[in-house]
């Protein structure tokens, strides 16, 4: 077994260390400029088993201003995608590699490369989880909750922040789902997931936040669960790799964000979207170019808070 700092889900950090990268985010986004290279001389493997637009750029280009060099394998040009075992893939880049950033399907294949491979690894996305994103989300509201407080925001700003806050999330089950999971079980917010009948949390994520003591709700009932919310939220209705399950976006369409699920919640509601987004689909065009400005930030804090988790595992 590995015993490497691995960021393969939200709970391979503990609710200070995620404090932690969210305040050295917000310091690395300020000081964006300024020379900090803690990954000098590091090569950074890539691997990316599905497209991608942000996580990709936003790691490569993260990687670059710390110093590091990073090194792009999309698995259609890797054995990988012929066939080769993650087990094999691990133990060869093992000798080349400092650290890799995986892109993959089941959450066990990341694992499998992780316990194969003596160096850190991060998800980049699987099937289960996004934790770079949901890092990424939560600095996001963080920010805009705390906008001209200043830069140097004491250690407690974090949890005093995010505690009270009530957060929304619509449509399927899936990786951002379990990610707001994970989140709200170490960071302690509250959680309500709106989903038509027959949708479920995984149940191995389920049984992942009732051992570390989440608490969420799910309700069926669209503009119930959006009252009051401080942060409203959704994702794609099909996911990469789910092409072929494309007669659920009709039992997913009454869940779309529109004018009246935003008036239900606070006046000060946030929403935000991983991207990419279908327009029209689970969130309408309107309410959509209304947070874009929101919806842009967080995508371009990715940079900023992936930073900061390579400085607390890859360094
Ligand atoms: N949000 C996100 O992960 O985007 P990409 O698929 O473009 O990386
Ligand atoms: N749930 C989406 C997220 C994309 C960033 C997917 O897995 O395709």
């Amino acid at each position: 077994m590995s015993r490497v700092k691995n960021f393969l889900s939200i709970y391979d950090f503990s609710r200070n260390e995620i404090c932690d990268i969210l305040l050295r985010s917000a310091a690395l986004k300020t000081e964006r400029g300024k020379e900090n290279f803690c990954l000098k001389g590091k090569k950074i493997g890539l691997i990316f088993e599905k497209s991608s637009t942000r996580t990709r750029v936003s790691f490569e280009v993260g990687i670059v201003e710390l110093g590091g060099h990073p090194i792009f394998m999309s698995s259609r040009d890797l054995q990988l995608g012929r066939g080769e075992p993650v087990k094999d893939t691990a133990r060869v880049l093992n000798r080349y590699l400092d650290g890799v950033v995986i892109r993959t399907f089941e959450q066990e294949r990341i694992e499998t490369f992780a316990r194969y491979f003596e160096k850190p690894v991060i998800n980049g996305l699987t099937d289960l989880y996004h934790p770079a994103q949901i890092l990424a989300d939560i600095f996001t509201v963080y920010e805009i909750k705390n906008k001209g407080k200043g830069a140097d925001m004491p250690d407690n700003s974090v949890i005093e922040t995010i505690n009270g806050l009530k957060v929304v999330y619509f449509g399927d089950a899936n990786n951002m789902a379990n990610s707001w999971v994970s989140l709200q079980a170490v960071l302690g917010f509250e959680l309500v997931l709106a989903m038509p009948e027959g949708f479920n949390i995984n149940a191995a994520v389920r049984e992942e936040s009732e051992k570390n003591g989440g608490k969420f709700f799910i309700s069926n009932d669209k503009i119930a669960a959006a009252k009051n919310a401080d942060v409203i939220t959704t994702d794609v209705f099909i996911s990469m790799g789910q092409d072929e399950e494309k007669e659920k976006i009709n039992k997913l369409k009454p869940f779309i964000i529109d004018d009246n699920t935003v008036k239900s919640a606070k006046e000060d509601v946030l929403f935000l979207h991983c991207l990419p987004v279908h327009r029209n689909e689970e969130v309408t065009d309107g309410v959509f170019e209304r947070f874009s400005q929101v919806v842009f930030e967080e995508a371009g804090n990715r940079l900023h808070v992936q930073k900061a988790i390579m400085e607390k595992v890859f360094k």
